[in-house]
């Protein structure tokens, strides 16, 4: 199972309508070790390819396979979501429950942990990315570098074997970026980061591509 890809698109053809194709053929393959930085301009649908990753967006054409399995079927699509984590742009799209503990709990809940079991690994979580003190913090409370932090643990929680961050340092001063770096850069799980932050990119990717005419290319940076 290791050595397979945990994610592979062939020929994916893509539009939200006949007038827009964004996406015409596009191939990718992901494995689990893989750092990969996606730097490509606005409205080019770095977005809409993690939302077609994750199966919130159904491709035209091409398949989409989840360790070898095609995500047609809703129990491949569960098991996809349960295993690759997605951390949206926009952190209040991400953060709904009351309490920084709670969100971050929300998830490892859901895969069917205790009540106790999901506490422990929230404050686990917590812990690991140094905001112990955030357990009972209420998020609206929070600032936009510390919900961030939060939306990736929130994610982190669940234990992913691929992390589909997108545009993590948006409207992050310096000492929240540097934050995220170091916390990625502590991080050994296979990541995807959409970002126009090339420095952030380098720090943290190791392969860099772009969109380009339908279709994902690698670039330098
Ligand atoms: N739900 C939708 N319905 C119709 N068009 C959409 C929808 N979502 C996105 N689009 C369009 O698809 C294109 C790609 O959008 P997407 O959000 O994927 O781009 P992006 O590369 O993530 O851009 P940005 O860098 O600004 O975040 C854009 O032209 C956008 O207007
Ligand atoms: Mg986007």
């Amino acid at each position: 199972m290791t050595n397979q890809n945990i994610l592979e698109l062939n020929n994916i053809s893509f539009g939200y309508n006949q007038h827009s194709v964004l996406f015409d053929n596009l191939c990718l393959s992901l494995h689990i070790d893989d750092y990969i930085g996606i730097h490509a301009p606005n409205g080019s649908g770095k977005t809409t390819l993690f939302r077609i990753m994750t199966g919130l967006e159904i491709p035209q054409k091409g398949t989409i396979l989840f360790y070898g399995c095609p995500v047609t079927q809703g129990a491949i699509l569960h098991q996809l979501r349960r295993t690759i984590g997605f951390v949206l742009q926009n952190s209040d799209e991400q953060l709904f429950s009351s309490t920084v503990l709670e969100d971050i709990a929300f998830g490892p809940l859901n895969l069917g942990m205790t009540r106790r079991e999901a506490r422990d690994r929230a404050l686990e979580t917590l812990e690991n990315i140094g905001m112990p003190e955030f357990a009972d913090r209420p998020i609206h409370q929070l600032s936009g570098g510390e919900k961030k932090m939060i939306s990736i643990a929130s994610v982190l929680s669940m234990r992913p074997e691929l992390l589909l961050l997108d545009e993590p340092t948006t409207f992050l001063d310096d000492a929240s970026r540097s934050k995220i770096i170091t916390l990625l850069q502590n991080t050994p799980t296979g990541r995807v980061i959409i970002s126009h932050d090339k420095d952030f990119l380098k720090q943290t990717a190791s392969s860099f591509v772009t969109i380009q005419n339908g279709g994902i290319t690698k670039t330098a940076l």
